[in-house]
């Protein structure tokens, strides 16, 4: 079980500080948005801050790439310090060459998939990847409601996973808490991204520890539990 804090929470003005504090939590991960202004109406930060807060850090940085051609940032961000980058299906027919450009950068490789978009995109990459990231809010911005109808799909990958015999992670990013996580490890994920679920939380610390508790006994013999069906009625 894997908890990644997402820096996109943390308060910009003491940047360095945030890193640190989240170093000292025991998080395995640091996740890092990255968005472009045109694949997601928002922009966050590049590689500049990546590189600043690398020396802070043995963590290890996921690289979230909502960009609409990240083929000219993963050099940029492999040399700035990323240990995996995470590129959208939604990019279509280049998501192999983008694949194979991670890999051969030596970096872990990492694949997203966005609300709307049917979770049979993913099953032709399956065994190229590292990671699947099933975002479980429309990418963008933080702090945004959880949304259940995402369950399904982290069961469906949990299932292909099995029947496959891969080892991919499932990652779940965007409204991720107390509460939704452990929803998320009934269903199959390993990897939990939380911005303001962690980073507005005093104690990081103490916070990474719940939300690890809690997601290891929701997976306890979950299998690939299916979603209650309550959950999937719109609210
Ligand atoms: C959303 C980003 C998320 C974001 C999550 O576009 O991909 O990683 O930081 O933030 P919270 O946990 O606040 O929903
Ligand atoms: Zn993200």
């Amino acid at each position: 079980m894997i908890i990644a804090p997402s820096l996109l929470a943390a308060n910009f003005g003491r940047l360095t500080k945030e890193a640190q504090r989240a170093a000292r939590s025991g998080a395995d991960w640091l996740h890092l948005d990255i968005m472009d202004g045109h694949f997601v109406p928002n922009i966050s930060f590049g590689p500049a801050v990546v590189a600043t807060v690398r020396p802070l850090t043995r963590m290890f940085f996921d690289v979230h790439l909502m960009c609409s051609r990240p083929e000219i940032l993963l050099e940029p961000f492999a040399r700035a310090g990323a240990n995996q980058m995470i590129v959208h299906v939604e990019l279509g027919e280049q998501v192999t060459s983008l694949l194979w450009k991670i890999k051969s950068l030596g970096k872990k490789v990492g694949l997203a998939i966005n609300p709307p978009t049917a979770i049979g995109m993913v099953q032709p990459y399956l065994e190229q990847i590292d990671s699947l990231l099933i975002m479980t809010v429309n990418p963008g911005f933080g702090g945004q409601e959880f949304i259940h109808e995402t369950l399904p799909k982290v069961q469906q990958a949990c299932v292909w996973r099995r029947e496959k015999n891969l080892a991919f992670h499932i990652e779940v990013d965007g409204g991720i808490n107390f509460k939704t996580a452990a929803e998320c490890a009934r269903v199959g994920a390993d990897v939990f991204v939380s911005g303001t679920g962690l980073f507005g939380q005093r104690n990081l610390g103490a916070a990474v520890k719940k939300m690890r508790r809690l997601v290891e006994a929701a997976h306890l013999d979950a299998g690939c539990a299916q979603p209650p069906t309550s959950n999937l009625q719109p609210s």
